[in-house]
């Protein structure tokens, strides 16, 4: 397995502003290993460390400590290296929305050296490939935000990096627009592109990744392909749901010490239970609960999700993390 990022506790802390100084601990001693040709998934809820992470890895932040190695080059002593060969498309894009499509394309080449004519031919071609010619002679201001994030991601591949970031792509976007965009990011690794991308969307990072590292407060706390990491949960999950706290921990002293429950999970009103055969333990839920008198609002049955990871290692529902 060939590597083409590999960070050794890549750290970044803010220094603190305002009357109280409070410094903030972006990153953490972050360490991960990209591999070549994947598509590499970043999640996590607003203000875990993502985009800091990219800026670092981008050459645009400096870490405060840690160090990295991004297609074969030192990060800190050679930034200009790591910069030749990737690509990066930030939240905002690199757009300038008063020009049109080929405008932005045409200057993004030339700043990459490329000449004139080669650079009008590749905005052409850009142009065809990501389907923009129906609005690439329009100023960008006026695309939608499915266009505008076309026209971001042809800018962010111009000069073929091998290694693309993408951070937050579909974030805003309607549901038909994602699922388009997904569809163009599978065809940058087809292409033979490394994609990191973050994101805090489960579903992105179940469709389209074939790894994922979770960012927790400037902390990895899992890394693995979304099988694996669902495959550790446990077969299945029933979540049963109460109408008070003290139902919960009720139900919750009742059913800690049953040997078929693998894992169990309080959030809020609700108990995630973790079990090898969900349909005929739900059942013995209800039967326990019932004997000792606790009523059940709700019971569900669902093979564990990316959310279930997430809550299992932080305690949170990323779902209901309000991102
Ligand atoms: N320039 C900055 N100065 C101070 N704090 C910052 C700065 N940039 C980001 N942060 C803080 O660092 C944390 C991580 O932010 P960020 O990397 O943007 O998270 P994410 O991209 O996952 O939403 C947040 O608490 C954020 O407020
Ligand atoms: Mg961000």
């Amino acid at each position: 397995m060939d590597i083409i990022l590999q960070t050794n506790k890549l750290t970044k802390t803010f220094a603190g502003k305002g009357r109280q100084k409070k410094k903030v601990e972006a990153v953490k001693g972050v360490d991960l290993q990209v591999h070549k040709g994947e598509i590499f998934g970043f999640l996590g809820p607003n203000g875990a460390g993502k985009t800091t992470t990219l800026n670092m890895l981008t050459t645009l932040l400096a870490p405060t400590s840690g160090e990295a190695t991004v297609v074969g080059h030192d990060l800190l002593k050679n930034p200009q290296k790591v910069r030749e060969h990737i690509g990066y498309v930030s939240q905002a894009g690199g757009a300038d929305t008063s020009a049109t499509a080929k405008e932005n394309l045409v200057l993004q080449s030339r700043l990459y050296g490329i000449p004139s004519a080669e650079a009008f031919k590749k905005a052409e071609m850009l142009i065809d490939r990501f389907q923009m010619k129906e609005f690439g002679d329009r100023k960008a201001r006026t695309y939608s935000g499915g266009q505008r994030r076309r026209l971001d991601l042809a800018l962010g591949i111009v000069h073929k990096p091998v290694l693309v970031f993408l951070d937050e792509p579909t974030t805003g976007l309607d549901p038909q627009s994602r699922a388009y965009f997904w569809e163009e990011i599978k065809r940058l690794k087809n292409d033979g592109m490394t994609v990191f991308l973050t994101t805090h969307y489960l579903e992105e990072a179940d469709n389209l990744c074939d790894r994922v590292a979770i960012i927790d407060h400037g902390e990895i706390v899992a890394v693995d392909t979304t099988q694996q990491l669902k495959k550790q949960i446990g077969a299945e999950s029933i979540t049963v749901g109460f109408s008070n706290d003290a139902a919960t921990e009720k139900a919750k002293a009742a059913l800690s010490g049953q040997k078929f429950i693998e894992k169990l999970f309080p959030q809020e009103n609700k108990l995630h239970l973790y079990v090898q055969d969900g349909g005929s333990l739900m059942p013995e839920v209800l039967r326990i609960l019932d004997k000792e008198n606790i009523q059940v609002q709700t019971i569900g049955l669902s093979k564990p999700s990316l959310d279930d990871v997430f809550l299992q290692k932080t305690g949170r529902s990323l779902r209901e993390a309000g991102v």
